[in-house]
């Protein structure tokens, strides 16, 4: 059974300007404890799809099609409900921790709440668990920091709060929008570790966002590579990195900053990203594709059915490698 399956998800938000298709017909699904990758440059549509299947679109959005937790479907529940899915079942951490950790509270009482009021987990022994979760983040000397402001850490640690406050409930599914984009290298690495950890000890599945291929591949066994809010590209995260068979897959990877490479000499993939209300009929990458062919512009690809799912338009792994 699996533990979350998304169908034919689309999200539109609607604006002044007409109606905004952030997420196109997404469709995939995770098994308990397995981490998937979502991959795509900025505003191809990954953190709408995660509000999306949290409930939390902004006002003027519209989510339809099918999200099933646990075979129960969860899109458009009563938001009493889905209060209680966020509490218990899917937690979400953010880019950025101080969005989501109230500043004039001492990040203990924050933590603690979140049991009390969720799991009515008397306030000891609630202070005893915070601090255990705050241990097994990492966090050195975790009792005596509960009672800190969220401004005394530093950002890695926050982000390590923010962890141990999404996993306090003990969620089955863990997902990360771009956890370590704020942070510098060396604690992206520390933090992607400890969510690794994590999900070892906690049998925790994973969604991780992120416009970084680079810390994908140690942390995924799968990935699906978004554009335009449509799934380009998707299979193993090895078997993918190795031999992309979509143009807007290997341009992200030859964007994937590397040491051998001068940051000058990487390879931006030429062009804007689509206009998400004027969405082209075709394949939405085609404007910049280097590949691309007249039926493109009319038609999109399916997806076809191999042992990787891709887009038919360059039909065998591998076959746009450089
Ligand atoms: N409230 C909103 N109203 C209109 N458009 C929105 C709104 N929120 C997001 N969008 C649009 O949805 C698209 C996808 O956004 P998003 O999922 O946040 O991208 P990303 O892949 O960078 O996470 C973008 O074009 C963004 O401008
Ligand atoms: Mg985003």
């Amino acid at each position: 059974m699996s533990l979350l399956s998304v169908d034919n998800l689309s999200v539109t938000f609607s604006t002044n300007d007409g109606p905004v298709r952030a997420v196109n017909g997404l469709s995939f699904a995770l098994d308990p404890g397995e981490a998937l990758a979502v991959v795509g440059e900025s505003g191809s549509g990954k953190s709408q799809t995660a509000f999306a299947i949290m409930g939390l679109l902004a006002k003027n959005g519209r989510a339809e099609g099918s999200v099933r937790f646990e075979e129960q479907e969860i899109l458009g529940l009563p938001e009493r409900k889905m209060n209680k899915i966020r509490a218990e079942q899917i937690a979400m951490i953010f880019q950025d921790p101080m969005s989501s950790l109230n500043p004039y509270m001492r990040i203990g009482d924050q933590m603690t709440e979140v049991l009390t009021l969720h799991q009515g987990i008397g306030k000891k022994e609630a202070r005893t668990e915070a601090a255990r979760m705050l241990d097994a983040v990492k966090m050195p000397d975790a009792a005596a920091r509960l009672s800190m402001y969220p401004h005394e850490f530093s950002g890695g640690m926050r982000q390590r709060i923010m962890i141990a406050m999404a996993l306090l409930c003990r969620p089955k599914l863990l997902i990360a929008d771009e956890p370590t984009t704020a942070l510098d290298v060396t604690v992206q690495a520390q933090i992607m570790d400890l969510l690794a950890e994590i999900r070892e000890e906690f049998d925790t599945a994973l969604i991780l966002i992120t416009h970084d291929l680079g810390i994908v591949a140690e942390a995924c066994e799968r990935t699906i590579v978004l554009y335009g809010g449509r799934i380009m590209e998707r299979g193993p995260t090895g078997a993918l990195f190795e031999a992309p068979s979509h143009p807007y897959t290997l341009g992200l990877l030859q964007a994937v900053p590397r040491i051998d490479i001068d940051q000058e000499d990487l390879a931006a993939i030429p062009g804007e990203p689509p206009d998400m209300s004027r969405l082209p009929a075709g394949c939405p990458f085609a404007p910049r594709c280097p590949l691309k062919e007249p039926r493109c512009e009319t038609v999109m690809p399916d997806l076809l059915p191999h042992d990787r799912l891709l887009r038919a338009c360059h039909a065998e792994p591998g076959a746009v490698a450089a």
